[in-house]
């Protein structure tokens, strides 16, 4: 299904942030692991959380959506864990599958994971490395791609572990696994990186504790520990509500609120480099649900300048530095983005197809293997672009149309759905012009060899 968006006229009205998928990821697989009856209010209902749900039920767990719109998690519980009957498919969810093999390591069991063309070329030997120190042993395809089949005996070995790099996701299932071995497991973060895991599992009974160490913290769990369920309130997801501000920001006349996004600080590094760019964002209306501090967010056209987003800040904002582009290309003066070659290996190349994207459309940049600038001023729009079956690449895009002087299209809008599955109906009510396509004589940009 390829997409196009057309210039906007101001957007207006007061719309909804969808649910968190970190949070959502995790209170399915912790729900699947606990003893008793986890219920979960305001799941994200994406492609990849319903992945993560038919994935824990093949692991023995029960996820069931109730009248209400309400899920509840049947876990495990002291049973653990045991070998799905075929292959675990985890569709195009990084975090989905990386956690789940943190969390099926500590069982006896053996089980194959698979997922979709972009899922295969993401490196896990990040995670089943660490997993293997444990105890697991795994077989995969070069660099620990998928299909892997990770084998183990239920009976770990608690690690303490200093990641090359900052990542929720390693930290996340290093401490999953450790919630089934006899001792206490440690991550050493460098920098702060989400920290919904460790939160959740204080929420499910475990024994966390996290201490500042430098710029990062020293996380560890004791195990071993049955999780005790829980219920589990889902606040809204600031990477999604990214899209939207960056939309207002950028479209002259524009005055949104984006309300229910939660403000944890490993989140929302976007929202303070928006703000230090000159845009107008006010938060208001704070309260705390589910352990989380959320907000409203009050946004209006605001006219952006250039600026050096600093190295360290990159943990709380790697999923937005696409939107950040497009805001950036509207801004006043350069944006140099560094310190972020971990961009690389997410969904796609997301330092090569925010350029391409950009380019494509008009818009100066520069490409470094760890980030790039982008050179702000008229859009000119036109292109169409490669979306390498990437949500983020392809929502940037349809956002960079809004205001450029021609329409942009992207190849493909279907994945959207794996985390914003209202994008189009939210975007289009605020006053967007987002529409499917007609492809023929399009322009490209060259997709990736
Ligand atoms: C996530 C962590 C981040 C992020 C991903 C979600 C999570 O990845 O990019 O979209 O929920 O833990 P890394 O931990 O690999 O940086």
């Amino acid at each position: 299904m390829s997409v196009t968006s057309h210039r906007a006229a101001a957007l207006s009205g007061t719309v909804r942030a969808p649910g968190d998928k970190s949070i959502s990821h995790r209170a399915l697989i912790l729900g699947a692991m606990a003893e008793g009856t986890t219920t979960v209010s305001g799941l994200l209902e994406g492609a990849d959380i319903l992945a993560t749900a038919v994935a824990v039920q093949d692991f023995g767990a029960r996820a069931v959506r109730k009248a209400n719109g309400d899920w509840s998690i049947t876990g495990c519980g002291d049973t653990g864990f045991t070998s799905p009957a075929g292959h675990v498919d985890c569709g195009n969810a990084g975090t989905g599958v990386r956690l789940i093999m943190g969390a099926a390591a500590g069982y006896d069991l053996s089980v194959t994971f698979t997922g979709d063309a972009s899922l295969s070329a993401r490196p896990m030997g990040r995670v089943l490395d660490p997993l293997s120190e444990m105890g697991v042993t795994y077989d995969a395809q070069e660099g620990g791609r998928l299909p892997a089949t990770l084998t183990s005996n239920g009976n770990l070995s608690p690690l303490d572990y200093t990641p090359p790099h900052a990542s929720a996701q390693v930290k996340s299932a290093i401490l999953l696994a450790g919630l089934n071995t006899n001792g206490i497991t440690t991550v050493n973060e460098p920098t702060l990186s989400r920290d919904h895991t460790e939160n959740m599992l204080k929420a499910f009974g475990a024994d966390v504790t996290v201490k500042s160490q430098g710029d990062g913290a020293k996380v560890s769990v004791k195990g071993p520990v049955t999780l005790k369920a829980a219920h589990v309130n889902v606040p809204g997801d600031p990477s999604s509500a990214a899209f939207p501000i960056v939309a207002a920001l950028t479209t002259p006349g524009s005055d949104i609120i984006v309300e229910n996004v939660m403000m944890n600080p490993t989140r929302i590094g976007l929202f303070e480099t928006l703000t230090e760019m000159g845009g107008y964002l006010r938060s208001d209306n704070f309260r705390t649900s589910g352990g989380e501090i959320i907000a409203d967010i009050h946004v209006k056209h605001s006219k952006l300048h250039g600026v050096t987003v600093p190295e360290n800040r990159a943990p709380s904002m790697i999923d937005e530095y696409p939107i950040l582009a497009i805001a950036a290309a509207h801004a006043n003066g350069t944006t140099i983005m560094r310190g972020i070659g971990e961009m690389r290996v997410k969904e796609s190349d997301r330092i090569s197809a925010t350029t391409a994207l950009l380019t494509a459309n008009g818009v100066e940049t520069s490409e470094y293997e760890d980030g790039f600038a982008v050179k702000g001023g008229t859009v000119a729009g036109g292109g169409t672009v490669i979306t390498h079956h990437d949500h983020r690449i392809a929502m940037s895009a349809l956002i960079l149309g809004l205001n450029a002087t021609q329409p942009v299209s992207i190849d493909d809008g279907e994945m959207i759905a794996t985390s914003f599955p209202t994008f189009f109906e939210l975007m289009n009510g605020l006053g967007a012009n987002i529409k499917e396509a007609r492809t023929e004589g399009a322009q490209t940009d060259t997709p990736a060899a």
